[in-house]
């Protein structure tokens, strides 16, 4: 199967306080971005496309290998993998779309992703459970009900889809349109969302804390800057992995 991967990167980190775009910043010596795009190769995806903020082209190059493809990005999340969506070959069978902002996901999750739709699946998210009791609130802020936390999943990247598939869903979304994710996409669209298991390390860096938190897990797990890409063995099974739900659907 020949998979192309899109890293949505052209946020502008305001909420992580930094003075350059959120994607840049070093985790470990490396920027964010880069993380996301070894992860890519180094869990099977054949070719990358990373959506940037507008003006940035030139100091992303900086940072990624000379064979990924730079794009500008749009206003809203759903506008950038729509750019970097067009620019996808339409010889590819499989598209992954990551966010930059999730830099120590284990290639494990990206080859789970990739055998789901290998094994038929249109459309596959990583999830993992809910720990804590879950419920409803108002708009007053009091708890209008309870939602059942064994139905609830969070949502990750990378999210993998069957090309044709995730090209005609975007197709039909209407321009202005603005989901937070690209299963979204595909669901209004009446496709059917597989799931796999996702993993801690792919949580969403978003705040200054969320960084900290990464740079402690990047150093206990031994991890340094400018690895090789494809061969890196970086986050590799872990326990986590086996206690969290796997089921695809076709
Ligand atoms: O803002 P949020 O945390 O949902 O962003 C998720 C990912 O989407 C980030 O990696 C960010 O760089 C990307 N993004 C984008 N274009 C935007 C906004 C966010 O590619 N206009």
């Amino acid at each position: 199967m020949h998979a192309v991967g899109i890293v949505a990167a052209a946020g502008s980190g305001l909420r992580l306080g930094a003075d350059m775009p959120k994607a840049l910043v070093p985790l470990a010596g490396r920027p964010l971005v880069r993380w996301a795009v070894d992860t890519l190769i180094a869990g099977g995806v054949a070719q990358v496309v990373v959506t940037v903020p507008r003006g940035q082209r030139d100091a992303f190059a900086a940072a990624l290998p000379p064979d990924v493809l730079i794009v500008d990005g749009g206003r809203t999340r759903t506008a950038s993998v729509r750019a970097g969506l067009a620019a996808v070959s339409s010889s590819a069978d499989a598209v992954l779309v990551h966010d930059a902002a999730r830099p120590l996901t284990p290639p494990d999750v990206v080859s789970r992703v990739l055998a789901a739709l290998a094994g038929g699946a249109r459309a596959v998210v990583p999830v993992l459970p809910v720990v804590d009791t879950t419920v409803a609130v108002g708009p007053d802020g009091m708890i209008t009900g309870a939602l059942p936390r064994e139905q609830i999943r969070r949502v990750q990247t990378p999210q993998g889809f069957h090309r044709a598939t995730l090209v005609e869903a975007y197709r039909r979304l209407p321009a202005r349109a603005e989901l937070t994710d690209d299963a979204a996409v595909v669901h209004t669209a009446g496709v059917r969302v597989a799931t796999v298991a996702g993993d801690e390390r792919a949580a969403k860096v978003t705040v200054a804390h969320d960084l900290a938190l990464a740079e402690l897990i990047a150093r206990t797990t031994g991890e340094r800057a400018s690895p090789q890409a494809g061969g890196s063995s970086r986050l590799r099974g872990t326990a986590t992995e086996e206690r969290n739900e796997s089921g695809v659907e076709p």
